[in-house]
């Protein structure tokens, strides 16, 4: 299907524009997470889990410094939750679990933002539900704005793109489907910001594309058609200190990317793709339209990143081994692991073994990563600056540092979320520090 037109349309016209959601305020905002009518682009209207009749909701925009309140109304059949992946919140509105609502119920979320700049994503976490609520459509990005950021005069309006970007499984009715099992969810066709096919019509401009991976399982390897570089300026965390030029990316379940396109010599169409499937998930198509904007200086030091410094030997190990369990520990709702001293910068480290990749995330902190030895050997540029997911292959070892400043209880899990339902998931609590 991917690549090809669907129904109608025919030739160079062919494919769907893409939606881009308009942004909206976090403060006062209702999201409600019911089964409406969608057109996925494949010729027919469907159904899927929305938030606000969109699959993906609403680009949800937060100041950082403010405390946005946002109601979310439960209209499906069963509990949920949302998590408000990449935000560093208070565990009573961290979405976990043990905090599903039931159906025909609302929750009221009151999130202290204190962090900088960053794209992050809002998506449901109950307990076994969440890899098929994620599937059938519940997603969508939420971007933190500062002043650091707002002073670089990165692409914004309309050439600042959110792309959220997975895979799917879309029935003759048009409806999104899931036969996820606990090995995993690879759907047959791409979505990105919930259409098949889709195209964007770009002027002679800097772009500025916000993408995550919001797939269940699929990794994606991502380059452009003809090779282009392509200007990576952030990360899950925010911006990286300095931009790099990347001609290829891989993109695990939950990480984010920050990047700034040059497309002011573009004359043909020029495609995103997926190297690893062949698949094509967007088509730039060039307006020859001349705009007048002020190009984005990049070749200056972009942010101020601090450093964690920590220990030498890691303090603890999680072993991801099978797709059931860390450490050997199935996840069970209450039961807390170990305990964290706040303030405190801890050296951890994650081995794998076997059902790989496992896109390690957790939640209650940023972190960054110290080292990759096996598998792969090495750390790459967009596992730089601040990360709250990393990807773990096959006999990998990776170190991060990581400090919490809020206590509470938080999550590690593997962010392919089938294996997160199935148990790869751990309960720990981040407490005061003694003396
Ligand atoms: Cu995006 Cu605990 O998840
Ligand atoms: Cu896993």
């Amino acid at each position: 299907l991917a690549g090809k037109p669907g129904g109608g349309g025919g030739g160079a016209a062919a494919g769907h524009p893409l939606p881009v959601p308009a942004p909206v305020a976090a403060d006062g905002l209702t999201l409600t997470a019911r089964r409406t009518a969608v057109d996925l682009g494949g010729g027919r209207t469907g159904s899927a889990l929305t938030y606000n009749a969109g699959c993906p909701g609403p680009t949800i925009e937060v100041q950082s410094g403010s405390t946005p309140t946002i109601t979310v109304t439960n209209g499906l059949d069963e509990p949920t939750t949302v998590h408000w992946h990449g935000l560093v919140v208070p565990t009573d509105v961290d979405g976990q679990p043990h905090e599903a609502f039931p159906a025909g119920t609302r929750r009221a979320y009151t999130l202290p933002v204190q962090q900088r700049a960053s794209l992050n994503f809002y998506h449901p976490h109950p307990h076994l539900r969440t890899a098929a609520q994620v599937a059938l459509g519940l997603q969508g990005a939420l971007i933190v704005r500062d002043a650091e950021e707002a002073a670089l005069g990165l692409p914004a309006g309309r050439f600042e793109v959110p792309l959220v970007i997975r895979d799917a499984n879309i029935d003759k009715q048009g409806t999104l489907t899931y036969n996820g099992r606990a090995s995993g969810f690879l759907g047959g066709v791409p979505l990105v910001n919930g259409v098949l096919n889709p195209y964007l019509r770009v002027d002679r401009a800097h772009y500025r594309f916000r993408v995550v991976n919001a797939a269940n399982s699929r990794v994606f390897r991502l380059a452009f058609s003809d090779g282009r570089p392509m200007t990576l300026v952030g990360t899950d965390g925010g911006l990286l200190e300095h931009a790099v030029d990347l001609s290829e990316i891989t993109l695990g379940n939950a990480e984010r990317l920050d990047l700034v396109l040059d497309l002011r010599g573009l004359t043909a169409p020029v495609q995103l793709v997926d190297r690893d499937s062949g698949w094509t998930l967007l088509d730039l198509r060039p307006t020859q339209a001349d705009v007048s904007q002020t190009a984005p200086v990049l070749g200056r030091q972009l942010s101020v990143v601090e450093r964690l410094v920590g220990p030498a030997q890691p303090s603890r190990t999680f072993s991801f081994d099978g797709m059931t369990a860390i450490n050997g520990v199935r996840y069970q709702m209450g039961a807390t692991s170990f305990q964290v001293q706040r303030g405190q910068v801890e050296r951890w480290r994650f081995v794998a073994n076997g059902n790989p990749p496992h896109p390690v995330h957790i939640h209650g902190a940023s972190f960054q990563l110290v080292g990759r030895t096996g598998g792969r050997g090495q750390l790459f540029p967009w596992e730089g600056g601040w990360k709250d997911t990393f990807l773990l292959l096959d006999k990998e070892s990776v170190d991060i540092l990581i400090r919490f400043d809020l206590v509470g209880r938080y999550l590690i899990h593997c962010h392919k979320l089938e294996h997160e339902d199935a148990g790869m998931m751990l309960d720990f609590e981040v407490v005061e520090g003694g003396s």
